[in-house]
């Protein structure tokens, strides 16, 4: 079902100046790092970090300690909201994650939309995964949300779903990425997965971390986390996901297709065009100090989705 978004109202239109210019500075206060100087002249709503604490699975709990929580949001990949790492950090605040909804379609024989409150209501679940990003650095993070067979059991997937595209939100309005002039990529942000690499208990539709919601930057109000994956897999701040019976092409395929696979695996052996894979940088290490795992460690629990695979070819 669409939802219909209305246009932002400037605050200046419906509120005296003074009251307006009071509300921008305890916004700005909420958002605890923006500066209000930093606020466009919109009275946008404060990103919407509030506690959401879950107990552990201990069955996930890499030797490493969690990456410093200050690393893994002020370092990002969001290119919605600009493409330097510091980028999403000092501009995402202008997402409106409130409120939201995600429509879930295809090939499925209860489609329906589902909003945030009700996702936020599922049984959920920390669990510390390590994440691997494309560009050979790593972090461990504490996520909180629940397996994303969750959601699909709510849909009923027919036998014709083999696929899964994640569509994220492409709001010019609301995302400065989207009004540069040279577009990074053809927005929206889209990834896929092979229905059972999307129904593995490891694939986690995430809501949190360090026991709070996701930060704007980070993918509020809600992203896909694939831990054997690329960073690049785990698309954020989701809108519409849709079973498929033909496999779907992701932004980055569309962006470089030689450089940028369909399975996008973390894999030692097999480089990226431009640079190795076999060692990673541990954030905030300067160097590429240890080696990189297959499957980003978790062979153990997925290498036999891959089996018979030639996993140079399909990469
Ligand atoms: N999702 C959207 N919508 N837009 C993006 O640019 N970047 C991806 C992924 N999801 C991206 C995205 C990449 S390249 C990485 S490495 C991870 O988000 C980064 O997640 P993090 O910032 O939470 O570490």
């Amino acid at each position: 079902m669409p939802v219909t978004r209305i246009p932002p109202v400037p605050s200046s239109e419906i509120t005296p100046r003074d009251v307006w210019m009071n509300r921008r500075t305890l916004l700005a206060g909420a958002a605890g790092t923006i500066a209000a100087s930093s606020l466009p002249g919109t009275a946008w709503a404060a990103p919407v970090i509030e506690p959401l604490s879950a107990p552990r699975n201990p069955a996930f709990a890499p030797s490493d300690q969690p990456t410093d929580k200050k690393l893994a949001t002020t370092y990002n990949n969001y290119y919605e909201f600009g493409t330097g790492k510091a980028d999403p950090a000092r501009n995402a605040h202008t997402l409106k994650v409130r409120p939201w909804t995600v429509e879930i379609v295809g090939e499925v024989a209860k489609p329906r939309t589902v909003g945030i409150e009700d996702l936020l209501k599922m049984a959920m679940e920390e669990r510390v995964y390590r994440f691997r990003c494309v560009e050979a650095w790593s972090m461990v993070v504490p996520w909180v949300g629940f397996e994303f067979n969750k959601l699909a059991a709510l849909v009923e997937p027919t036998s014709r779903a083999k696929y899964v595209r994640f569509t994220t939100a492409a709001r010019p309005d609301e995302m400065e990425g989207l009004r540069a002039s040279r577009a990074a990529l053809d927005w929206p942000y889209t990834e896929g997965l092979r229905i059972d690499e999307a129904m593995h208990p490891l694939t986690m539709l995430t809501l949190g971390m360090y026991g709070e919601t996701l930060p704007n930057q980070n993918g509020a109000p809600v992203r896909i986390v694939v831990p054997w994956k690329y960073g690049y897999k785990s698309a954020k701040s989701l809108v519409r996901i849709e079973f498929l019976e033909k496999q779907p092409v992701s932004s980055w395929t569309k962006a470089a297709m030689h450089e940028y696979g369909f399975y996008s695996n973390v894999n030692p052996e097999v480089d990226h065009p431009r640079w190795s894979q076999s060692r990673e940088r541990l954030l905030p290490g300067l160097f590429a100090s240890r080696k990189t795992e297959m499957f980003n460690g978790y062979a153990e629990q997925v290498a036999s989705l891959y089996a018979g695979m030639d996993l140079k070819a399909n990469h």
